[in-house]
C-alpha cells in the first residue's frame, strides 16, 4: 500500500503555546484515518499545517513522496491535497454548478475553454452529493445540508489525492450523517487518503478504518475504533462517562407563574414564512426545551424572543410586553441569548470578552461567577490571555457560553450549544446546568436537535417543526409520543 500522506515530526508553536507537537500521521491509498482529541488538542491545526494554511516550525509532511512542508497552500492544492471546511466558502454570486465547475478548473484563465465535458462532468457530481435539483441556485438560498454538500462536491471535483474533512457532521441530522459518511467513504473507493475530523463518536467510529487520537498537541495512542475509544486516557480526557438523567427537581418546585410567554409569534424572510403563529410559555425556574430539525426554526423563534428579527405576535416577559423594545433593551431586561448575533470580540482576550460580559455586576460577584467559570471550562483558563478570534471552534462555543453565563442572565436562551462540543465538555456543561439550577433561580430555554442532551433537563419539551409546535410533553413521553425522527 503506497501511503499518500506521511507526516512526521510536525510542531506547531503560536507564542508560548505548543498546540501541534512531533505529531505523526499515515495515511494510505483507499484509507479514512478519523483523527479525535477534546476541543484545543490540535486537530484543526494539523489539517492547517499540511494545508500550508499555516507554516509549520518543524516537521516532514510527504504529499505522495513529496515533501511540500512550509510550501504556499496553493501549491500544496496543486500536489493533490483538499480541505473541506468547518465552514463553507463557496463563491456567493455564482451558482451551485458554477461552483463545481469552478472548482474543476481551479485556473480562471481556462474557464474560457470550458468544454462541454466540464459541464458533463459538474453535473455528475453534483448529482453525485445530491444537489442536482438545485444546480441553478445561489449558495446563499441554499439550506445548511446543501451547503455542506456543496463544499464536499467541489473537494469531489478539485480530486485531491488527500482529503482534509474537518468537521463535516457538526449541525447535521442522523439520516443526513448516514448520507455524508456515504459520500466520503466514495472518496475511499476512488483510492484517495483521508483524514477525518469530528466530534460525532458514533459517525466517526462507523466511517473509519483507523482512530488516531491527540490531546494537548501530542499523538496519545491509534488503533480501531474500539481500541482508541477503550484507551484510559481518550476516555478520560475525551470520551468522559455518558450522559446520566440528573436527577430534576418534582415539578410543583417550578412556579406556576410565567417568565415567558410567546403567543401567536410569526416571523416572515421575504415571502417565506418561518415561524407560523408559534405559542409557548415558560414558567419561572423551569427548563424548556424546544427539539427540532435543521430549518425547523428553532433559531428564529429565539431571534423574535430576542428582539432580533421583525415578527408578528406577543411576547411577554415577567408580565410586562416586549412590544417595540430593541434587542439591546431585551437583553438588558434580562433575556440573554447564546449564541446571540453579536458574536465574541475577536480581537480582545478570552478574559476581556468574559469581563464585558460581567460588567454590570457587583465587583466580588462578578469575581466568583468568573472563577467558578473558569473551573467549568478549565480550558479557557489556560487561554485567559489569547485572542478570541485565535480560539478553536470549540474553545470560542465555550467562551460564548461562558460570557452569556457572566451576563447573569434571568432567562438563558442556548441555541445548539452541544454543536462541536467534545463528548467530555457536554458532560460538564450538562452538570454546570444542573448545578445552577439548584442552586440559583435561572430560567432556561434550550434548543436542540441533540436529544441526549436535551431531555435530561427538560421539564417540558415542546417539538418544532416546519415553524410550528407539533408535539408538547414531559420528556418521559417523548419517546413513545414524538421521538421517532429524533432517536
Ligand atoms: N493563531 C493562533 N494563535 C494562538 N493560539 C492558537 C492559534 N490558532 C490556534 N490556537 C490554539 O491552538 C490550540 C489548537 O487549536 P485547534 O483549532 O487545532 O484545536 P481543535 O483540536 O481543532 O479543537 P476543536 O475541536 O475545538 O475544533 C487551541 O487551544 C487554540 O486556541
Ligand atoms: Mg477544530
Amino acid at each position: 500500500m503506497t501511503q499518500l500522506l506521511e507526516v512526521s515530526g510536525l510542531t506547531k508553536r503560536f507564542g508560548g503555546l505548543v498546540a501541534v507537537k512531533d505529531m505523526h500521521v499515515s495515511i494510505a491509498s483507499g484509507e479514512i484515518l478519523g483523527l479525535i482529541g477534546p476541543n484545543g488538542s490540535g486537530k484543526s491545526t494539523v489539517m492547517k499545517l499540511i494545508m500550508g494554511i499555516e507554516k509549520p516550525n518543524t516537521g516532514s509532511v510527504l504529499i505522495d513522496g513529496v515533501e511540500v512542508a512550509g510550501w504556499p497552500s496553493h501549491k500544496i492544492a496543486r500536489q493533490g491535497v483538499g480541505i473541506v471546511f468547518q465552514h463553507s466558502r463557496p463563491l456567493h454570486r455564482q451558482t451551485v454548478l458554477e461552483n463545481i465547475k469552478l472548482a474543476l478548473l481551479p485556473d480562471s484563465l481556462l474557464q474560457l475553454f470550458a468544454a462541454a465535458h466540464i459541464d458533463e462532468r459538474a453535473r455528475e457530481i453534483a448529482a453525485r452529493v445530491h444537489l442536482d435539483h438545485v444546480m441553478d441556485r445561489l449558495p446563499g438560498t441554499l439550506p445548511f445540508a446543501d451547503l455542506r454538500r456543496l463544499e464536499l462536491a467541489r473537494a469531489i471535483a478539485r480530486n485531491p489525492k488527500v482529503v482534509l474533512v474537518d468537521e463535516p457532521f457538526a449541525g447535521l441530522t442522523a439520516p443526513e450523517v448516514a448520507d455524508f459518511s456515504n459520500l466520503i467513504a466514495s472518496f475511499r473507493t476512488d483510492g484517495h487518503a483521508v483524514l477525518l475530523v469530528d466530534h460525532n463518536v458514533r459517525g466517526v467510529a462507523a466511517l473509519v478504518d483507523r482512530v488516531q487520537a491527540m490531546y494537548l498537541g501530542e499523538h496519545i495512542t491509534e488503533g480501531s475504533a474500539e481500541q482508541v475509544m477503550a484507551n484510559e486516557t481518550v476516555r478520560r480526557v475525551y470520551l468522559g462517562g455518558s450522559l446520566t438523567h440528573a436527577a430534576r427537581r418534582a415539578p410543583d418546585a417550578a412556579s406556576t407563574d410565567d417568565l415567558l410567554k410567546v403567543s401567536h409569534v410569526s416571523v416572515f424572510y421575504g415571502k417565506a414564512q418561518a415561524l407560523d403563529a408559534v405559542s409557548l410559555h415558560v414558567r419561572r425556574g423551569e427548563f424548556v426545551s424546544v427539539v427540532g430539525l435543521n430549518g425547523a426554526g428553532k433559531t428564529t423563534l429565539f431571534n423574535a424572543i430576542s428582539g432580533l428579527v421583525p415578527m408578528q405576535g406577543q411576547v411577554n416577559f415577567g408580565g410586562q410586553s416586549l412590544d417595540g423594545q430593541t434587542g439591546a433593551q431585551i437583553a438588558r431586561a434580562g433575556i440573554v441569548q447564546c449564541p446571540e448575533s453579536r458574536e465574541l470580540f475577536g480581537e480582545m482576550s478570552v478574559r476581556e470578552n468574559l469581563d464585558l460580559g460581567g460588567h454590570h455586576l457587583p465587583r466580588t460577584e462578578a469575581a466568583e461567577r468568573l472563577e467558578w467559570l473558569l473551573d467549568l471550562f478549565p480550558i479557557l483558563r489556560a487561554r485567559a490571555t489569547q485572542a478570541a478570534r485565535t480560539l478553536s471552534g470549540g474553545e470560542q462555543q465555550m467562551l460564548t457560553i461562558a460570557r452569556a453565563l457572566m451576563m447573569k442572565p434571568k432567562l438563558l436562551i442556548l441555541d445548539e450549544p452541544t454543536l462541536g462540543l467534545a463528548p467530555v465538555i457536554l458532560e460538564q456543561l450538562s452538570k454546570a446546568l444542573e448545578i445552577l439550577r439548584q442552586t440559583t433561580d435561572i430560567t432556561v430555554l434550550l434548543g436542540e436537535q441533540n436529544v441526549t442532551f436535551a431531555l435530561p433537563h427538560a421539564d417540558r419539551v415542546y417539538v418544532l417543526e416546519h415553524g410550528r409546535f407539533i408535539w408538547e410533553g414531559p420528556p418521559d413521553r417523548f419517546a413513545t409520543e414524538a421521538g421517532a425522527q429524533f432517536l
